[in-house]
């Protein structure tokens, strides 16, 4: 392969034969004859006339080559006491086949949706292969999100089943997941016609008859069904995103075009061979888990590893130390917050010498902000090259890594070094022109995007192409601002919209705004994220009260945090909230967010020229000294 640069080079001339020949790694139906489809662009997709099957590619196909006895799924769980399993590639086609054909037998077929609430359970995998198999399309939710969220989706999505699992389990408490999926079935106006349910022991879930079915029963009744042919453009997945508004965005991601571009990545950015171990230690409710916990490393025959439990305290912070010694894993991918928790426990790095951390090549870090610190402390204690690559839900894989199965290049802390062949990356003015180096702009990906990224938002095409593709006309616009260097590395500073990054979990302030709004005493309301060490940003609410509420602030506050608690979810992490009189505005009436923020972290700002009332900023900044922010 020649180095980065000639990689790099070498798609940019022939973008096309670029990905037929990355193409040659899937085992097609029918191949395709062509890699870009545009003949509906700006909508773009790719092997529209190929037929493949996902599930084929990262189970069956591997037993006929010989892997059936491998690991496929190591399960790992100080949640549930110390539980440990592992499924073979045999098995799991078993497991899938049978979960496939009871869906089937229950009238599901190609096209048709299925939700999935699951927690780290190998069973989550099960359920999204087994859906990929029969071309049924997952739409997977986080299990720390509470039932209007999962009602929002089920009437999003319309899926004519739902599979769960009878509960979660975090720290100190185990979550019964199935009353939330009856709540929200009851409250969605799109009603499943059955539910699947995996009993766990920590908590039996009731079952409807005729409407919920007990997962094994119906696994062990069913006859196994084969893989299901589909087309490379078809959906294999869609998964909601946090958009601007309350209304999540439904990220599509097609067949063809997702495991072309995983299995890219599996070689070139995570330098794996089949047969090792690879662990993403994320949750299949966001895309690292899609991409990296179960499709990336099943695809290329790795061995991937589902591990309930945390960095830290199950029972330790050398957690991660001994998953990497016990299952001689080469690779690990997991967010910066991660480290943040291993570190602040541990900083002398003193449960890191007490594992054999010898096979491993490399970390892995995505989802939010790599500080230097924790780079730093993770390069010198753990040894190995630490990567930071920058990408989001909509691409489904890196936009800007350091490929090390191409070349190891030089890091430079900040950044998550260069795009990967496929994006092509601009920083724009407002204008939509190219900044110099070193020149802060809005980062854009000329068009088309590569495979495997997003072929449009569910249901929703007009909003894919207002959203992304309207702003910089030609560009998908990512969101993101930074800059790039005289080298071509990119720096991503900061979000160009209302998303904050919370322990790695994408989220909306406007959909906090939303719920904070719907509170009878408050009368209009702003949420912004602050700086935290630890979760990196953490969202904090300024509430202005109707005229003649006479009720004491410290309650209508608790009954805010528990209002978002129970709207959005345990996840949402929104703890922090103030009662002001008023919020600064510009003369048009445009909510300070940004400046409110600066106030917050203690970073410099300027006033703005639009501000309507320069003196509602000093009882800001008074209420963000009562909670211990405006220190600067
Ligand atoms: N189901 C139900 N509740 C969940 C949940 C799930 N799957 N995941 C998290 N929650 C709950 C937590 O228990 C916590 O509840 P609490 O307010 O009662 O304490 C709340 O949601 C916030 O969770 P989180 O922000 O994750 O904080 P934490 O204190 O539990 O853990 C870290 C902090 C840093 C240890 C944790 O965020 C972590 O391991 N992050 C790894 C990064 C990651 O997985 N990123 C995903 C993208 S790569
Ligand atoms: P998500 O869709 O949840 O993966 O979140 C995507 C967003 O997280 C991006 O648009 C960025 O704002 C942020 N992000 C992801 N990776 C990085 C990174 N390596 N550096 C900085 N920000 C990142």
């Amino acid at each position: 392969m020649g180095g980065y640069a000639d990689v790099y080079s070498a798609w940019k001339a022939d973008p096309e034969g670029f990905w037929m020949e990355a193409a040659k790694a899937v085992d097609w139906v029918k191949p395709p004859t062509r890699a870009l489809d545009d003949s509906n662009a700006p909508l773009y997709a790719w092997f529209t006339d190929a037929e493949c099957n996902t599930c084929w590619n990262a189970v069956d196909r591997h037993v006929e080559a010989g892997r059936g006895d491998q690991a496929a799924i190591i399960y790992d769980s100080p949640a549930s006491g110390g539980v440990k399993s592992k499924i073979t590639f045999a098995e799991l086609k078993d497991k899938t086949a049978r979960l496939a054909g009871a869906l089937a037998s229950k009238g599901v077929a190609k096209g048709d949706r299925v939700l999935i609430y699951m927690p780290m359970v190998p069973e989550a995998l099960v359920a999204m292969l087994a859906c990929a198999r029969i071309g049924a399309v997952h739409s997977v939710v986080f299990g720390g999100f509470a039932p209007h969220e999962l009602s929002v989706r089920i009437d999003a999505a319309e899926p004519k089943a739902i599979i769960a699992a009878s509960c979660g389990i975090e720290p100190g408490r185990v979550i019964p997941y199935k009353p939330l999926v009856d709540e929200a079935i009851s409250v969605s106006k799109h009603k499943p016609d059955f539910t699947v349910i995996l009993q766990r022991e920590q908590a039996q879930a009731s079952l409807q008859d005729g409407r919920d079915y007990d997962w094994h029963a119906l696994q062990d009744a069913a006859e196994p069904a084969d893989c299901v042919p589909v087309g490379g453009g078809d959906p294999l997945y869609i998964l909601y995103t946090s958009g601007t508004t309350g209304a999540p965005k439904g990220v599509v991601r097609s067949n063809g075009g997702h495991m072309v571009a995983l299995l890219w990545t599996m070689r070139a950015i995570y330098n794996m061979n089949p047969g090792e171990v690879f662990w993403a230690a994320s949750d299949v409710g966001w895309v690292v888990g899609h991409s990296y916990i179960c499709y990336g490393p099943l695809l290329h025959g790795c061995t991937t590893v589902v591990y309930e439990g945390k960095p830290v305290g199950t029972p330790d912070p050398g957690a991660f130390w001994r998953m990497i010694e016990e299952y001689d894993i080469k690779a690990l991918f997991t967010a910066p917050t991660a480290f943040r928790a291993i570190k602040r426990e541990d900083p002398a790095g003193e449960y890191v010498g007490k594992y054999d951390l010898s096979g491993l090549r490399a970390l892995y870090l995505a989802g939010e902000r790599a500080d230097p610190d924790t780079i730093e402390w993770a390069q010198k204690k753990v040894g190995v090259p630490v990567i930071d690559h920058w990408w989001q839900t909509e691409t489904g894989y890196a936009i800007a890594a350091n490929p090390l199965g191409i070349e190891e290049l030089p890091v430079k802390l900040g950044s998550p070094t260069v795009p990967m062949p496929g994006y092509d990356v601009h920083i724009l003015d407002e204008n939509g022109h190219e900044v110099g180096p070193g020149e802060l702009g809005a980062i854009a990906i000329k068009l088309p995007l590569p495979p495997g990224t997003l072929a449009t938002l569910w249901n929703a095409d007009d909003r894919y192409k207002s959203s992304y593709l309207t702003t910089f006309p030609g560009y998908y616009e990512t969101g993101d601002a930074g800059m790039k260097d005289e080298d071509g590395y990119v720096y991503i500073m900061a979000r160009t919209d209302d998303v904050i990054n919370v322990a790695g979990h994408r989220l909306s302030t406007g959909g906090m705004e939303e719920v904070l709004a719907s509170h009878p005493d408050v009368a209009e309301c702003a949420v912004i994220g602050v700086a935290d060490q630890l979760k990196g940003q953490l969202p904090l609410g300024f509430l202005c009260l109707n005229a003649g509420c006479d009720r004491p602030n410290e309650d209508v506050v608790k009954e805010c945090v528990k209002l978002v608690r129970e709207q959005i979810g345990a996840v949402a992490a929104f703890k922090l909230a103030v009662v002001v009189d008023r919020l600064p505005k510009t003369r048009s009436g445009k909510i300070l967010r940004g400046v409110m923020v600066k106030i917050a972290d203690g970073s410099e700002w300027k006033m703005p020229a639009t501000i309507d009332d320069p003196a509602i900023l000093d009882e800001i900044s008074d209420a963000l000294q009562g909670l211990g922010y405006a220190k600067g």
